[in-house]
């Protein structure tokens, strides 16, 4: 079966970009011309989806108006640009109650999915080049589960799900576990998941199984841990660029880096790195 539906969760407080985020989503935090959250349906769009659905909740509404036609009565390249995209593409929106973590957000998503494998973009990580695309064609060969993983540095294995693998082929790993947000010692390695997913609708049996953390949070990775004693799950390795736009360092590092290919604004933005002593 061919992946055709995404699902974007984009219900996350942001608590990280504050005061940025204090009455705006993170998701509609702006990266050169675009708030991230375009950049991630663009990402399933290229990727030969059209069918997406955006997990939000609470003071996320400026996400659905961001994706609604453009009345402006004189348009500009890049609202003629999403507009185009919005022609063919059915958005979705569902909201999460209660922010009971990512695992619990995606269970919304069951409805929408039915029995189909799905893409999961996280609605706040931009990947270059397409990341989804990539997996779809790892899915297309393996036919199960697949996640993007990316190598970080050991001492920041706390901050993502980890999992521990042998490879089968170039960049292809098979999964024997995952492990969210370990301590170093716990971690079985650092390759940590970095916010795509392939996966398929079985998981939502297991994440209804996944018991909740402190806090009550529900994990998705506790819930794909239990997806993988049941069918294989395999591991990309992601060699392209990805941000974590809730991250300001790397929000930042997204706008500059993004903004020196850019035909508007990059030569500006060259000269200025030129010209700045540091
Ligand atoms: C979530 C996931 C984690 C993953 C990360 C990627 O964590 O729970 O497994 O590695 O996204 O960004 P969060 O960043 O929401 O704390």
């Amino acid at each position: 079966m061919k992946v055709k539906k995404a699902v974007i969760p984009a219900a996350g407080y942001g608590t990280r970009m504050l005061p940025i985020t204090k009455a705006q989503p993170k998701e509609m935090v702006p990266v050169v011309h675009k708030p991230v959250i375009q950049y991630v349906v663009e990402e399933a769009y290229y990727s030969g989806i059209r069918d997406i659905l955006i997990i939000t909740g609470k003071g996320k509404r400026a996400i659905e108006d961001h994706f609604d036609r453009s009345d402006l009565p004189k348009k500009d390249k890049y609202t003629e640009d999403l507009d185009k995209i919005l022609d063919e593409v059915n958005i979705f929106f569902v909201r999460q109650r209660e922010q009971k973590g990512l695992g619990d957000a995606v269970k919304y998503a069951e409805a929408f999915v039915d029995d189909e494998p799905f893409a999961l973009l996280l609605g706040d990580t931009i990947t270059f080049p397409s990341c989804a695309k990539e997996l779809i064609q790892v899915y297309n060969k393996y036919k199960t589960s697949v996640v993007a993983v990316e190598e970080v540095p050991i001492e920041k294995v706390s901050l993502y799900g980890i999992v521990k693998c042998r490879e089968v082929e170039e960049s292809v790993y098979l999964i024997d576990d995952l492990v969210e947000k370990p301590s170093i010692d716990e971690a079985p390695s650092n390759l940590a998941i970095l916010g795509r997913y392939i996966l398929t609708p079985e998981i939502f049996e297991c994440i209804k199984e996944t018991k909740p953390r402190k806090g009550g949070e529900i994990q998705l990775t506790d819930g794909m841990r239990i997806l993988n004693t049941r069918e294989r799950m395999y591991a990309y390795l992601f060699k392209g660029k990805r941000y974590d736009i809730g991250n300001k360092l790397d929000w930042l590092k997204a706008n500059i880096e993004l903004a020196l290919d850019d035909v508007e604004v990059g030569e500006g933005i060259r000269e200025l790195i030129r010209s700045i002593e540091v």
